[in-house]
């Protein structure tokens, strides 16, 4: 039961959909932009970088909120599997970011809010995940690669961590973590799936930071 409030306290929390609101604010909706995705990088390329970076800020701290939140009301009678249900809280945020229901279940992909997801279970992962997005980033510029290639690296490092006994956690409680970490991992793909068929057609558009931004 202690896991679907967790689900349903995330999602909560992923249905507050900043690409949209961002589009409200600036009187344009942002599925109809760029590459009709209700994220940051969608945000970035219609409304400029200050814009992206303040999606991506509210859209990572709200799958924090979601996590906090879970640790506040569990904290003490579960904290022996407290790490399993904060991964559940954010999967509950990726869902609800994902597929807001008011938004008849199109949203965004989840990528923002999983960065939330990693600065608040275990900041080693995100600083390795961050020296992968950002190494690839540079190199490729392509941003939907970085991000799923991040997301791999995070759950590869999951279970490496895990494995080592990092989380305190007995092997049963283990095993549903990397089941629900793995789930997470094939949603970011699935959500990928048409840039992913851009880049094998070499037709993905490109960011740039500077002043060669494309597209
Ligand atoms: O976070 C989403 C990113 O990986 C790709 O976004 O707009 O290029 O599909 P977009």
């Amino acid at each position: 039961m202690e896991r679907i409030i967790c689900l349903l306290i995330g999602y909560a929390c992923g249905l507050f959909q900043t690409a949209y609101i961002m589009g409200k604010i600036y009187h344009t909706d942002i599925r109809k932009q760029g590459s009709g995705n209700l994220g940051s990088t969608n945000v970035m390329r219609t409304l400029g970088k200050k814009a992206g970076a303040l999606n991506l800020l509210c859209d990572c701290l709200k799958c924090v909120a979601a996590i906090l939140i879970v640790r506040a009301l569990f904290g003490d009678r579960y904290a022996e599997i407290l790490p399993l249900l904060s991964l559940y809280a954010a999967a509950g945020c990726i869902l609800g970011h994902n597929f807001p229901f008011y938004l008849n279940f199109k949203g965004g992909k989840g990528i923002a809010a999983s960065v939330g997801l990693l600065a608040a279970f275990d900041w080693r992962l995100l600083l390795i995940c961050a020296v992968v997005f950002f190494t690839l980033f540079f190199t490729t510029h392509y941003v939907s690669l970085c991000s799923i290639s991040a997301y791999v690296t995070a759950f590869i490092l999951m279970v490496v961590f895990g494995q080592r006994g990092d989380y305190h956690m007995d092997q049963s409680h283990m095993l549903e973590l990397y089941v629900v970490m793995a789930f997470l991992t094939v949603l970011a793909l699935f959500r990928h799936k048409k840039n992913i068929q851009r880049l094998l057609d070499g037709t993905e558009s490109q960011i740039y930071l500077g002043k060669k931004k494309k597209n």
